[in-house]
């Protein structure tokens, strides 16, 4: 499966902060948004992962990320010249995705919880059609809505409703078979002149293939679409990561963790960073064995 992190956009809902960087390479906490999605393609166990930024800041991501093999990923980088749409990435990211099945991730959301590990793996184990992740907010008006029966079963999806129907947003997670490319490629532009994910999500739901995986309550899907809602994601990320000793995100750990990498260079990533807690914590876990 290859992956997909989008990460453009105007990004003026948070002007000033992002009025010369992207907004996905604002700090959350202790490292840059991007890590975030970034780390739970890796922990999805895909390694052929492509960035698409804007024409002004695809190159901060280069030189943040490189070409991911310092990772054991590969990681390359394309350009959406304008904000036309989420699912614009799929005819983007055409070339990248060939004939595989592809994950899709915002670049600004951030997801933490117990067995997400397991959850994603089992996603993709099972995809047929396609996989979404539904997250109970208070406020569904804001996202796309997923609407279930009483068994759980998806039975209908709006992009943001006023009188939304159900209390499920669709998170910014998506998992796709090889049609997806094709049916972004017909989808009509919405009103605002987008290709809406949401309407690629209906095509397979028409098709009776799209499946829902609800989150529920213990898990963390942050929101950092305001100057509030994004320092509050920095003390969720601080408050864990304190308490707990462990890293939220950490690409060079989950790369080990996920056999990416040997013990040898995670143990060099973490020299190169020894100048930092991170690289303590990384040297540390390069002692100790396997996972
Ligand atoms: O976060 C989940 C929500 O994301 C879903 O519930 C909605 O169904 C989905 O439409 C989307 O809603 P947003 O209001 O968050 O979409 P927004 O236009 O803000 O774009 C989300 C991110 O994707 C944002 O960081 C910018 C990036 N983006 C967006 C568009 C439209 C692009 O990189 N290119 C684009 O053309």
């Amino acid at each position: 499966m290859k992956g997909i992190v989008l990460a453009g956009g105007s990004g003026t809902r948070l002007h000033p902060a992002t009025s010369v960087i992207s907004k996905q390479i604002l700090p959350v906490y202790n490292k840059p948004m991007i890590y975030y999605p970034l780390s739970v393609l890796m922990l999805s166990g895909i390694r052929e992962i492509q960035i698409i930024s804007t024409p002004q800041h695809i190159e901060l991501f280069t030189s943040l990320l490189g070409d991911g093999s310092s990772l054991g990923i590969t990681l390359d980088y394309a350009v959406q010249k304008e904000p036309k749409g989420i699912a614009e990435a799929f005819l983007v990211g055409s070339d990248h995705i060939g004939d595989d099945p592809c994950a899709l991730i915002l670049g600004d959301n951030i997801f933490h919880g117990p067995g997400l590990y397991a959850l994603l793996r089992r996603s993709i184990a099972r995809l047929d059609g396609c996989v979404l992740f539904g997250y109970p907010v208070k406020d569904p008006e804001r996202y796309g809505v997923a609407e279930v029966d009483a068994e759980g079963r998806l039975t209908g999806l709006t992009e943001k409703p006023s009188a939304p129907r159900s209390g499920l947003a669709v998170t910014g997670l998506y998992f796709y078979d090889n049609e997806v490319v094709d049916i972004a490629k017909n989808i009509r532009p919405s009103p605002r002149g987008e290709l809406e994910i949401t309407d690629v999500n209906r095509v397979y739901l028409e098709q009776g293939r799209a499946h829902l995986v609800d989150l529920g309550r213990g898990f963390a899907w942050l929101d950092t679409g305001t100057h509030d809602s994004l320092l509050k994601a920095s003390q969720y990320v601080q408050v864990l990561e304190e308490r707990q000793g462990v890293w939220i995100a950490g690409l060079e750990e989950i790369a080990f963790r996920m056999g990416f990498i040997d013990a040898d260079a995670c143990h060099r990533l973490g020299l190169g960073l020894s100048h930092t807690d991170y690289g303590t914590y990384l040297m540390e876990i390069a002692g100790r064995a396997a996972p």
